[in-house]
């Protein structure tokens, strides 16, 4: 996919006017209320919400997200199951420029959507659920009947070298992903997904993030100043997807590791252009592997200088993250750019300036069909070795397990609960 695919067409005024599900203002009527729905037509319908995969892991990505977790507080599988329903509903509807369910006259009664994206394109909302560890079990109790279903590849991440994950920021039974070309709209998206789980499911953490696209299609950049998704496996699907390997309920699902990653970004803008290139073993602006001009060149890791060097040093980024380098370990990464102003920090470097520092860094999101042969093999020699580390650290995170994709009237994850 191109860039120009990916951008979102917005309907014409005279389409918002006159589709079925445009706007319909009763202004005047007996209760004073709004009967709407909001504005969908052909293209800017969202991406498509059905199908064989969950959208929004392969989907080209969008330039926002918002990310949260939820604890499950229910009691019985049955509220669960009521919920994933619910959800499944309410995102699908949302995805196709709906509101969460139809809105009704009565102001005596709290308002079924919240309003905020009426008369808003879906601009390519896509909502990606996964299940935590919690869901099948929490401090040894199996609390919804799915214990024995915990897929393998479900694994508790072990703490990695330098990790600093705060609860707050950390896990979770429930997670939701949206994403959309409109902040507005993929807020708007979770807020009504999270007022659907009153009482079933408690709010632990949510994160936003942004990704900035250059109009050119052009590589976006990082907040560290670099080009940041070049490399993307060749074999996407096989990297992806869960197969015959996995339980039934998760084939053609995905395992998303999530890291809230906070860049040292005061001590990065001190060092060296030269340095940051050694670090992440790309040149800044072209962002072509060290040595070389163009940006999608391989890597040529066992290029020499004149001293018998690597040219790209042992301990950069890209080495390291290099499938050659992890016995062919690979993910799709779909991270976004984070800032969330500033707070109070002591340095972990010379001269351990302490003071209000940036909370803005990466919000990294990487899919792939097994973690125990994705994330943790890179990222464990990477923890230890990179020299990015020491601008970077992981704060919050979490493994969720995403259910494939659904047929219309199915729920998601609904073969965990039921056996086909
Ligand atoms: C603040 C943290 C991070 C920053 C700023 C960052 C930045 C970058 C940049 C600039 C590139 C080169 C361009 C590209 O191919 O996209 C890259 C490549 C890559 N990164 Fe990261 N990254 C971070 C964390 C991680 C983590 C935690 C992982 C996985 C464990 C990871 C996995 C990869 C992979 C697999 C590549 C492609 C390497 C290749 O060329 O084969 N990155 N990253």
């Amino acid at each position: 996919m191109t860039g120009d695919d990916q951008r979102e067409q917005r309907p014409s005024r005279r389409n918002v006017l006159t589709s079925a599900g445009g706007l319909l203002a009763l202004a005047g009527s007996a209760s004073g209320g709004l009967a709407a729905e909001r504005p969908t037509s052909g293209s800017s319908a969202g991406a498509a919400f059905w199908g064989t995969h969950q959208a929004g892991i392969t989907t080209p990505q969008q330039s926002y997200t918002y990310f949260m977790a939820f604890d499950l507080i229910a009691t019985k599988q049955t509220e669960v199951v009521d919920l994933l329903r619910s959800w499944t509903s309410t995102a699908s509807r949302l995805t196709s420029g709906q509101t969460a369910e139809p809105l009704g006259t009565n102001v005596d009664a709290p308002a079924a959507d919240s309003g905020e994206a009426l008369s808003l394109a879906p601009a390519q909302l896509t909502v990606t659920f996964g299940f935590g560890a919690g869901l099948f079990s929490k401090d040894g109790v199996d609390r919804y009947g799915v214990a024995a279903r915990r897929p393998e590849a479900l694994i508790d991440l072990q703490r990695f070298n330098g990790d600093q994950l705060v609860p707050e920021a950390s896990g979770g039974d429930l997670s939701v992903q949206a994403c959309a070309n409109d902040p507005q709209i993929a807020f708007h998206a979770v807020r009504q997904l999270a007022a659907r789980a009153y009482g079933i499911a408690d709010v632990r953490w949510a994160q936003s993030g942004f990704l900035s696209k250059p109009a050119d299609g052009e590589t976006p950049r990082n907040l560290m100043g670099f080009k940041d998704g070049t490399h993307r496996p060749a074999a996407v699907e096989k990297v992806v997807w869960v197969g015959a390997e996995g339980p039934d309920w998760m084939r053609g699902g995905s395992y998303l590791v999530v890291r809230r990653i906070r860049m040292a970004l005061e001590h990065w803008d001190r060092t060296n252009v030269g340095f940051q290139e050694q670090t992440m073993g790309r040149h800044k602006y072209s962002g072509a592997p060290l040595g070389l001009t163009h940006e999608n060149e391989p890597l040529r890791l066992d290029r020499n200088d004149k001293d018998g060097n690597p040219v790209i040093p042992e301990n950069a980024h890209v080495r390291l993250a290099n499938a050659a380098t992890n016995d062919g370990a690979e993910l799709l990464r779909r991270g976004y750019s984070y800032n969330d102003g500033v707070n109070f920090t002591a340095e972990r470097w010379p001269p351990w300036r302490q003071g209000m520092e940036y909370d803005a860094g990466l919000f990294f999101l990487a899919y792939q069909r097994d973690p125990r042969t994705g994330f943790v093999p890179i990222f464990e020699k990477m923890a230890k070795f990179d020299m990015l580390n020491q601008f970077a650290t992981h704060v919050g995170g979490g493994l969720f397990a995403c259910p494939p994709g659904m047929r219309a009237g199915e729920f998601v994850g609904q073969r965990l609960f039921v056996s086909t």
